[in-house]
């Protein structure tokens, strides 16, 4: 038995990653007993330089993960396998992604139900809601999924529906930070004059700094079981974000193309304000417009 008086016991898959790197940290300095499952040596040095236990396991063997989940308290599933932005059109770049959110989230379910944890907090993306214009959205408007998003969705129904504890599913903005691979590509492309928006220019597109979106982490363990969006207090859409672009890099504006269809086309003025009301979360910067100077400076 791994707990100690006063600290939850929390394991986190995916704690290698970008969000799962920052979550650990932030978990350790609430005061927690944070282990890493990590599927590589160098993860798990790393993982025990930040003073956090490291486990191996595989994450879609559910004895593996219930050895690695046994005496946890919460399990964090963060597993995402992103394709690179280049790749994104090929639909069997996202086959690893899918797995993860599919086989795994529902092995990890298991396991940490049959582990006796009391809590799992599952990722999930604010791009499965249905377009909603310039309509506030929050966790009961329709989530539809579509295209890449759908496995989210399933994903997020394993987690309520195979684990037996409390469920909080957090579901994420468009992440924003030095080593985000989408916020490098932006940039990339806006020093060319190009906006890589792939919806009209009023659309709002949900984003969340990276250290933000791994405070909203450590808010988890302390909301009502439920869904929460974890986004920009004040989600901005394409023409500010791309003004901000531009600016960021000293370009006048950016050429736009032709909007294309799919769930990253959709308006989604996503709010945030049940996870800023029942976890005391609050993002301390507007990601959409502000993270660029900060990334190039
Ligand atoms: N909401 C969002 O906008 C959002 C969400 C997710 C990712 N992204 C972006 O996508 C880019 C790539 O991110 P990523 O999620 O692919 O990589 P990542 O953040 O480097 O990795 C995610 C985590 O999942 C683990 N993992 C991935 N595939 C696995 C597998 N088959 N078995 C076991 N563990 C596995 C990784 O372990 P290893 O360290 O061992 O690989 C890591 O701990 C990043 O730039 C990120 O910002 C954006």
């Amino acid at each position: 038995m791994r707990r100690q008086h006063g600290m939850d016991e929390i394991v986190v898959t995916g704690s290698t990653g970008v969000i799962g790197r920052r979550a650990v940290r932030e978990l350790l300095q609430a005061g927690h007993r944070v282990t890493g499952v990590a599927r590589s040596a160098p993860g798990r040095a790393r993982l025990a330089a930040d003073g956090a236990h490291a486990v191996e396991a595989d994450v879609l063997d559910e004895a593996s993960l219930r050895r690695a989940f046994a005496g946890a308290d919460t399990v964090v599933n963060l597993l995402t396998h992103i394709p690179s932005t280049d790749r994104m059109p090929d639909p069997s770049a996202w086959a690893e992604n899918d797995r993860l959110r599919t086989a795994a989230s529902a092995a990890i379910a298991r396991a940490a139900r049959d582990a006796g944890a009391r809590r799992l907090v599952q990722e999930s993306i604010a791009f499965v809601y249905a377009e909603g214009g310039d309509a506030w959205l929050d966790e009961d408007a329709p989530a539809v999924g579509g295209g890449v998003t759908t496995t989210a969705l399933t994903a997020e129904r394993n987690a309520r529906e195979l684990f037996d504890g409390d469920t909080v599913v957090l579901r994420f903005g468009l992440f924003l930070g030095p080593d985000s691979e989408s916020a490098l590509a932006a940039l990339e492309a806006a020093r060319g004059g190009a906006s890589v928006a792939v919806g009209p220019p009023g659309a709002f597109r949900p984003m969340i700094w990276l250290d933000d979106a791994a405070a909203a982490v450590a808010a988890a363990l302390r909301v009502p079981a439920g869904t929460y969006n974890v986004a920009d207090t004040d989600p901005a859409t394409n023409a500010e974000i791309d003004a901000a672009l531009a600016a960021a890099v000293g370009v006048g504006s950016l050429r736009t193309g032709t909007p294309q269809p799919g769930p990253l086309a959709r308006s989604q003025r996503v709010s945030s304000r049940r996870l800023r009301e029942a976890g005391g979360w609050a993002p301390r910067m507007r990601a959409a417009t502000q993270a660029w100077t900060r990334i190039v400076g």
